[in-house]
């Protein structure tokens, strides 16, 4: 069974399957890269994978209009429910994994910062682990590069989704040592050319990872899908 994979722009997919759209890090209206608008998101499933503007920005009305249950960690699901009134939320963290109706959910660690646009504490960032149709698909989300890759890639990765803009997460040197590290099948970048200070050549680190490592580089542009 396939499983399509749509970058949004910036650090936003939905991931489709038979039977259900995933989407993760709603950042759209605000997003001077967005192939899409909250609006025309459908969705039952949301991942958010920490606090900032960038992944949470249209959380809440895209949330509150499709009545998708939300996957978080704690302090982001009570942040939704107590501030925002969304109550269909699953609260995890780092490390833990749960059923949802699509397959399996990891929260896995992510070296980075994570607070609420109005400040609130925001708990740990995290990335997530899709375990679909056994299929795994893998998304570092911000992060810079840590060791414990290796054991992530080594539940066999159909694709791993890795950040290359630099500056506030890894940049195309250290996201191509994560592909060495996580060895997946399909690789994709993301979190870049946002902005002007995460511009960054896509089509180079692409052509990098694919002559000097054993992943398939694929780079999206806003709109475009892969299917693995
Ligand atoms: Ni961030
Ligand atoms: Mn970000």
């Amino acid at each position: 069974m396939s499983i399509s994979v749509t970058w949004l722009g910036h650090a936003t997919f939905l991931i489709e399957t038979e039977n259900h759209n995933i989407l993760l890090d709603p950042f759209l209206d605000g997003s001077p890269t967005a192939s899409a608008k909250a609006a025309d998101i459908e969705c039952d499933t949301m991942l958010i994978s920490h606090g900032h503007e960038d992944h949470v920005a249209d959380a809440v009305s895209i949330a509150k209009r499709t009545g998708c249950v939300v996957y978080s960690n704690f302090e982001i699901c009570q942040w939704l429910g107590n501030k925002h009134g969304v109550e269909n939320t699953v609260a995890m963290n780092l490390g833990g994994g749960v059923a949802a109706s699509f397959g399996r959910i990891e929260m896995t660690l992510a070296h980075h910062s994570s607070s609420l646009p109005d400040g609130s504490y925001a708990g740990n960032p995290a990335g997530f682990l899709l375990t679909i149709n056994n299929k795994k698909i893998y998304f570092a989300c911000d992060t810079a590069l840590f060791s414990e890759m290796a054991m992530i890639g080594a539940a066999g990765l159909d694709l791993a989704v890795l950040p290359i803009g630099d500056c506030f997460t890894m940049g195309p040197d250290a996201a191509f040592e994560a592909v060495k590290l996580l060895s997946p099948r399909f690789v994709i970048p993301c979190h870049y050319n946002t902005w002007p200070p995460i511009e960054q050549d896509a089509a180079a680190w692409a052509k990098r990872v694919d002559e000097e490592a054993t992943a398939d580089a694929k780079v999206l542009s806003p709109g475009e899908s892969l299917v693995v």
